[in-house]
């Protein structure tokens, strides 16, 4: 069995050359690389950090890993965590390394990224009903015998599309697929029984596809925790459920896995969807939680700590209550909540341009140009994708890693 993840492959990112590609990180560190730097431990602000500048909290980051790593314990479900939240494999490999089953990915690019890492064990929680990526995928499996793969289905077309394609790519291992269980004004999946039915009967008598198992995502319409919002969501479970024993004949594994579950329903996915079978979570939020959406609505809010934030400079205070920072939407999310920043607690940001904050300071908060202030984020993955390398500081504010990401 080879290693779930290439170690060699993540740790090559600690060779890499720091250079003016890098926003926010010092000039001073230009020519040396992570593992020379983090050697030396220095503080990122004496180095000549400018802002905007995005880090992330080791402390918290382990924290968090382990939290949610002791609660799937627990709760007999296991975790594979989405890697599209952070796309950087020095941060799948800690989630590996805690027990994480398999990495998840949205899109094949995502895979072949992934597997440029070594991953070995891959969800793909979509549909693939692309030639060119079919063809791929197939000639990865074929040369890799420890790579497992899997992606959903939710069509009959779908299902003779890849039948089709992995037919003339030749393949010769069957690709595991997982019958997805939709929800009326959700996105992807099968709606109704019906079709769920119809579609894992033509997946499991494709001679190109294994059934595998059923899968869903409970949060396609929304992040609601009121009682009406969760109750929808429990009945949504409920159909997966209702669709794992139905289709139990026509698995082609004694290792059936029911997947669901982000970072804000994942307690309700291990209430309902836990039975005779490999309950697989694919929360990815939960790594850095945050200070807006998932810390509203996570099952472990209060328990989880929020490990992203990013820091900007006040460039003017152009008039009365309000301040200007150097941190825009090309540098922080604003698809959820804007950005909070996180010792005035009269603030609020109130605008964002693609370059510049907008402050609203209250009666309590003063600021003075060229200060520092650093602002918690809703929403990780619209963060991280704004970010090629991300500071990692100790408790000290040291930095003590550089996280890389490939979006
Ligand atoms: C299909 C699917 N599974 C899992 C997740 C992970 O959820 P979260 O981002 O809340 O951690 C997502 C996120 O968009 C998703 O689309």
């Amino acid at each position: 069995m080879t290693a779930p993840i290439n170690a060699a492959a993540v740790a090559a990112a600690s060779d890499e050359v720091i250079d003016w590609r890098f926003k926010g990180v010092p000039s001073t560190w230009w020519g040396r690389t992570p593992a020379q730097i983090c050697e030396e431990a220095p503080d990122l602000f004496e180095d000549g950090a400018v802002g905007p500048v995005c880090i992330l909290r080791r402390e918290a980051l382990r924290h968090n890993i382990t939290t949610m790593a002791d609660w799937c314990r627990d709760r007999g479900v296991e975790l594979a965590p989405h890697g599209k939240t952070h796309m950087a494999p020095q941060l799948m490999e800690r989630q590996l390394r805690a027990g994480a089953t398999a990495i998840t990915a949205a899109t094949l690019s995502q895979v072949r990224t992934y597997r440029a890492f070594g991953v070995r064990d891959v969800v793909l929680a979509n549909e693939l009903v692309d030639t060119a990526g079919l063809r791929w995928l197939s000639t990865e499996l074929d040369a890799h015998p420890d790579f497992s793969a899997m992606c959903w289905v939710d069509s009959v077309p779908g299902v003779e599309l890849m039948t089709t394609a992995l037919t003339a790519a030749g393949a010769e291992r069957p690709v595991d697929v997982c019958v997805e269980v939709g929800m009326a004004g959700g996105r992807t999946g099968c709606r109704g029984a019906a079709a769920v039915d119809e579609v894992a009967r033509a997946a499991a008598a494709s001679p190109r596809l294994r059934l595998v198992g059923v899968a869903g995502y409970e949060a396609a319409l929304g992040h609601d925790t009121a009682p009406g919002a969760l109750a929808g969501v429990t009945a949504y479970l409920g159909e997966m459920r209702a669709a794992a024993v139905r289709l139990d004949a026509l698995f082609e594994t004694d290792r059936v896995i029911v997947t669901a579950g982000g970072s804000t329903y994942f307690d309700a996915v291990a209430d309902v969807l836990t039975g005779d079978w490999r309950t697989v979570l694919r929360s990815g939020c939960y790594l850095t939680h945050d200070a807006g959406l998932y810390g509203r609505t996570s099952p472990l809010r209060g328990q989880f700590r929020p490990a992203l934030t990013v820091w900007a400079q006040v460039v003017s205070r152009p008039e009365g209550d309000l301040a200007i920072v150097n941190m825009g939407r090309r540098d922080v999310s604003f698809d959820q909540d804007l950005p909070m920043p996180l010792k005035l607690p009269d603030t609020v940001v109130t605008k964002l341009n693609d370059q510049h904050g907008y402050l609203r300071l209250g009666g309590g908060d003063n600021v003075e140009v060229g200060g520092w202030l650093e602002f918690g984020i809703s929403h990780p993955c619209t963060v991280f994708d704004k970010w090629q390398l991300i500071p990692e500081l100790d408790a000290d504010n040291r930095v003590v890693g550089l996280i890389r990401t490939f979006f």
